[in-house]
């Protein structure tokens, strides 16, 4: 198994798109020059949605264009083609399709039916393949639906084996409401790893219920080496009532190097990108361990 841990970092995406305080284009614009400089090797700038559904997200074409030179790889999400075609027009070349385990999430998040949302992941998948980009295809409510309840792993496994005979570059199990618990994810990503591999599944959690690195560490435990995360620990779906934030960065790079894996994070570096998004946020953000990590400087 690999000794390193691939953060992508999501805060400048995930991190905002549900945020009743909007970044202007420039404050988004120098979140993302911060974050590009921590180390963590990917790093999602926004999304190619409709700017009436998802007002934070307005203008990723001009961030796209103006991306710093930094070692990282960025990415966007594009909830439908023509999303794709915007981000490809906009020179991406790497994105992530949410498309959801249950009926309602489908038609709350892009008005499609489960069905309609599959075929269409399909077709992204077999277009991208021509393009020469990269998609993370994410399983969202995969564990729990705000408008369905529980799901069932039998479905996502079916979901899951479905979308892997596409090749999807990573197929991203997400928990968007945070309601999956330690046990559920070792045997729901154990599973996965034991038909597919680890090398092209990932995990990206929700902190709602508090269990969020909980669920990290069983991932890794199950063999997950890729992770979402956020800065701060900002985000939120606005289509999916009750989702709190993101699992923080620093607190999965805390774990992570503490159990030996490396990161490639620089944590003064991605501390800065955490004050930044409280000043801009107006308020104090950071993860569960933002007081241990930050006490010399307090
Ligand atoms: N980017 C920008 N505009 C888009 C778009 C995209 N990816 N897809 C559609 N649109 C525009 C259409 O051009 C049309 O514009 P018009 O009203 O000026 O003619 C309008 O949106 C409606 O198009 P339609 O295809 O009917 O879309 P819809 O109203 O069914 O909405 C989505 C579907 C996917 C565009 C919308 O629900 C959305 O953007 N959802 C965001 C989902 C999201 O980001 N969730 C959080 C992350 S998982
Ligand atoms: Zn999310």
């Amino acid at each position: 198994m690999s000794d390193q841990i691939l953060i992508k970092e999501v805060a400048p995406r995930d991190g905002l798109q549900a945020q009743s305080k909007h970044l202007s284009l420039e404050q988004r614009q120098s979140l993302i020059e911060s974050l590009a400089i921590t180390g963590v090797p990917e790093l999602e700038i926004g999304s190619f949605v409709s700017p009436k559904a998802v007002p934070q997200m307005a203008g990723t074409d001009v961030l796209a264009a103006q991306l710093p030179a930094a070692a990282v790889a960025y990415s966007v999400l594009v909830p439908n083609m023509k999303g794709y075609e915007l981000a490809f027009s906009a020179g991406m070349r790497s994105f992530a399709i949410a498309i959801s385990a249950t009926e309602q999430m489908n038609q709350n998040n892009i008005r499609k039916s489960l069905e309609e949302t599959f075929l269409m992941a399909e077709d992204i998948l077999e277009r991208a393949r021509g393009d020469g980009v990269d998609i993370h295809v994410y399983l969202a409510v995969s564990f729990e639906c705000p408008y369905e309840g529980p799901v069932a792993p039998q479905t996502v496994l079916a979901q899951a084996e479905r979308l892997m005979r596409c090749s999807p570059a990573r197929l991203m199990i997400a928990d968007t409401i945070g309601a999956a618990h330690p046990q559920q994810v070792r045997n729901l990503m154990g599973e996965l790893v034991s038909r597919y591999g680890s090398a092209d599944l990932g995990c990206h959690f929700h902190d709602t219920r508090a269990m969020a690195i909980a669920n990290v560490y069983a991932a890794i435990e199950a063999g997950i080496r890729q992770f979402d995360s956020s800065a701060g620990g900002l985000g939120g779906c606005p289509f999916a009532p009750g989702a709190k934030g993101n699992v923080a960065t620093e607190d999965v790079v805390l774990l992570c190097e503490s159990m030996g894996f490396s990161t490639g994070v620089d944590m003064p570096r991605l501390l800065e990108s955490v004050a930044l998004l409280s000043e801009y946020m107006g308020a104090p953000q950071g993860g569960r361990s933002h007081y241990w990590l930050t006490r010399d400087s307090a």
